[in-house]
């Protein structure tokens, strides 16, 4: 009964919420961010009855930190007009008490699937750290029922870090893959690894394999994994916590990175051919998930920041946003291309630029939300500032032809995010500018950086020296997001 109107009363806080709260100098005009509160992971990313439903772990209590995880909720016709729905669950039961961790989703006769971590108890709780895998269902896509048999993994060996179940089905079998961190007995130290699991009927679970280890340079956990056939091989997509920065690699607090292989459904072995590829460039990119959808395209989004950042934000009400979703396709030498989905031409607004622009072309966002695309030779040095009022309001982009080296800098301390990479025959880059983000995809979207920015007022791009740009198309892009106004926090 206490819970029942426990969560009455946060629904009514909610519903009060949505209607109008928090200022949005930061608001993401087109794309998916809490109504109010924090987000951090995508959830449940899943199509049902053709529109897409896209849950994340949400604190509804604070946009300061993390809290106690629940499952917020929105869905979309297009990807970028989003309708916030109630929260999908709150951590009300023994085994989820301590948040509603990441998981998945899979659409089965318009029932949909949701699979999860019960975060049991947080790392100096007693008993100590402690996570179980559940379940639950949907029948109307907006009201969520937790499976009486839950928890449907509970593994003591595999304690303490178990979590984030991707589900999927291949033929008559439920496949769900883990991340978990094992004790490495010569090294004694932990190690992250993808576990996987069979089902029949998506309540009893058994062990299948280890998909692939950590042998000491790929961090202590794994986090998010993802596991999914692309274009003739299986990509082992997962967050990695504990890689040490190497050069113009790993410069994040955590990873996201790739693994390409086979897999082989007879014996549930997995076996790479590359190394470990990291999959974004810039500094906000983590905890990715795909979804395949009717079209048959593999779209992901992340977490559009990293952990312990400053999160200028949360001081308006609201933390944390998504990646544009993005189609991944694999190159011949098995690396991920992300594009940006096509729906994404329905968030465009006015044409405001179109022509060759050189050093000293301005182009002004008076609304801070642009695509910008642009062709320029391959054998000249390319720079374009991003700049407007507030000390983290600055980008600047750029190519050295000579080094082959493409680089983003927002500035302050540890601002410059690199890594090496030529044109073929021109330089192709789109740049996506929302109120607090920068998303560049290289070529034919080859090379992404994600990064997160924190412009006060109309947004300026300014063609740097040197720079001779060929073709460069501008749109500004319309505000398809709920957007919370006059609640700003600090006041
Ligand atoms: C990744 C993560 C997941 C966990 C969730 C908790 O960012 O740490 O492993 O399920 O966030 O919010």
């Amino acid at each position: 009964m206490t819970a029942l109107l426990m969560k009455f009363f946060l629904f009514v806080l909610f519903c009060y919420r949505v209607r109008g709260c928090s200022n949005d100098r930061f608001y993401p005009r087109y794309h998916l961010a809490p109504p109010f509160g924090w987000m951090n992971d995508p959830n449940g990313f899943s199509e049902y009855k053709n529109e897409f439903h896209l849950f994340y772990q949400f604190n509804p209590n604070s946009s300061h930190e993390p809290g106690i995880a629940h499952w917020g909720h929105a869905k979309s016709r297009d990807l970028f007009h989003w309708e916030h729905l109630p929260i999908a669950m709150y951590p009300d039961k023994w085994y989820d008490k301590s948040g509603v961790f990441s998981g998945s989703a899979i659409v089965e006769n318009d029932k949909m699937f949701l699979f999860y971590t019960g975060n049991v108890n947080f790392p100096g709780q007693i008993p100590d750290h402690e996570q179980i895998q559940a379940g639950a269902v949907s029948f109307d896509g907006v009201s969520v029922k937790k499976f009486k048999n839950n928890p449907i993994i509970n593994e003591t060996k595999l304690q303490p870090n178990f979590r984030d179940p991707k589900v999927w089905k291949h033929k008559s079998t439920y496949y769900m893959v883990c991340g978990n961190s094992f004790k490495d007995i010569e090294s004694n130290t932990d190690l992250g690894r993808a576990i996987l699991f069979t089902s029949k009927d998506m309540i009893n679970w058994n062990f299948a394999s280890v998909l692939d280890e950590s042998d000491g340079s790929l961090g202590y956990m794994w986090e998010c994994p993802d596991f999914f056939e692309l274009d003739g091989r299986f990509v082992l997509l997962f967050s990695p916590q504990g890689i040490k920065p190497f050069g113009n690699k790993y410069r994040n607090l955590y990873q996201t990175g790739y693994i390409v292989g086979d897999f082989d459904y007879n014996t549930n072995v997995f076996t790479p051919r590359t190394e470990f590829i990291e999959l974004d460039h810039g500094h906000d990119y983590y905890a990715t998930q795909t979804l395949l959808d009717k079209l048959k395209r593999r779209i992901l989004v992340a977490w559009l920041d990293m952990w312990e950042q400053s999160y200028p934000e949360r001081r308006d009400g609201w933390t944390g946003q998504m990646t544009i979703p993005r189609v991944l396709s694999l190159s011949k030498d098995n690396r991920l291309i992300q594009k940006p989905v096509k729906e994404i031409t329905l968030a465009r607004g006015r044409h405001l630029y179109s022509g060759r622009a050189y050093f000293g072309t301005v182009v002004t966002l008076v609304d801070k939300a642009g695509e910008i695309s642009i062709r320029a030779p391959k054998d000249k040095d390319l720079r374009l500032i991003i700049e407007s009022d507030g000390e983290l309001g600055k980008v600047i982009i750029s190519y050295d032809y000579k080094k082959g080296l493409v680089t983003l800098n927002r500035g302050g301390k540890d601002g410059i995010r690199r890594t090496k990479w030529r044109p073929q025959k021109k330089l192709y880059l789109k740049i996506y500018i929302d109120a607090s983000s920068i998303e560049l995809f290289y070529g034919d979207g080859e090379i992404t950086f994600s990064s997160r920015f924190f412009p006060e007022g109309a947004v300026k791009l300014r063609v740097g020296e040197k720079s001779e740009i060929e073709s460069m198309e501008v749109y500004t892009m319309k505000r398809t997001t709920f957007v919370n106004h006059d609640c700003d926090e600090t006041a």
